[in-house]
C-alpha cells in the first residue's frame, strides 16, 4: 500500500479524548482496522495508529493518538497533546455523567492544546438509542455555544464513524 512517507501530503496529529469507556479505542479500532471488541480493555498509557486517506486527491496521513480516560492516567497530557490539530472529544449517548464531563475535557484542551485545535464532539453508543440518556439536540445545542462541531456514531454498527474522522481532517485540512 502506497503508505511510505514520500507519498504522504500532509500529515495531522488527532486525539482522542472523553471519560473511561466511551468507546475512544473502539471508535479507532473500527476507522483504521474496521474492527470492534465488545470486551475492550480500557487503554493503559499512550497509543497511536495511523490511516492515510485521500482528499481532493492529496494523501493525508492521520495519526490518531489514543490514551485513557481514566483519571488516574492523566500526567501525560503534555507530550498527549504536543502538535495536535484535531481531537475527536467522545462522550457516551447512554452516560449522561460522560456528557457532563465535556466541560472538563474542554478546559483539558484550552489549557494542554494548541488554541486553534479543531474540536469534534462525538456522541457515541447511538446503537443503544433505547437507553439512551443524552437527547441529540441537546448535544447538537451545546456543540453549536461552544463553537464545535458534532456528530452521533455506533463503533459498533460502524455509523457515522467515517464520516466522524473523516469531517475532523477535512476541517483541519
Ligand atoms: P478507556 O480506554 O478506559 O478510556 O475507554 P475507551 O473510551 O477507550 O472505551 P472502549 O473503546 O474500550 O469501549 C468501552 C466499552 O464500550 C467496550 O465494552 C466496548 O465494546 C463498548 N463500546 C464501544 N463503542 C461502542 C458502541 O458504539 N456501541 C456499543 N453498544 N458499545 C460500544
Ligand atoms: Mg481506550
Amino acid at each position: 500500500q502506497g503508505d511510505s512517507d514520500d507519498d504522504i501530503d500532509y500529515m495531522f496529529k488527532v486525539v482522542l479524548i472523553g471519560d473511561s469507556g466511551v468507546g475512544k479505542s473502539q471508535l479507532l479500532n473500527r476507522f483504521v482496522r474496521n474492527e470492534f471488541h465488545m470486551k475492550s480493555k480500557a487503554t493503559i498509557g499512550v497509543e497511536f495508529l495511523t490511516k492515510t486517506v485521500l482528499m481532493d486527491h492529496k494523501h493525508v496521513k492521520a495519526q490518531i493518538w489514543d490514551t485513557a480516560g481514566q483519571e488516574r492516567y492523566q500526567a501525560i497530557t503534555t507530550a498527549y497533546y504536543r502538535g495536535a490539530t484535531g481531537a475527536l472529544l467522545t462522550y457516551d449517548v447512554t452516560k449522561r455523567h460522560s456528557f457532563n464531563h465535556v466541560e472538563k475535557w474542554l478546559d483539558e484542551l484550552h489549557m494542554h492544546a494548541d488554541k486553534n485545535i479543531v474540536v469534534m464532539l462525538v456522541g457515541n453508543k447511538s446503537d443503544l438509542n433505547s437507553i439512551r440518556e443524552v437527547p441529540t439536540e441537546e448535544a447538537k445545542d451545546f456543540a453549536k455555544q461552544k463553537g464545535l462541531f458534532f456528530i452521533e456514531t455506533s463503533a459498533l454498527d460502524s455509523n457515522n464513524v467515517e464520516p466522524a474522522f473523516l469531517g475532523l481532517l477535512s476541517q483541519i485540512y
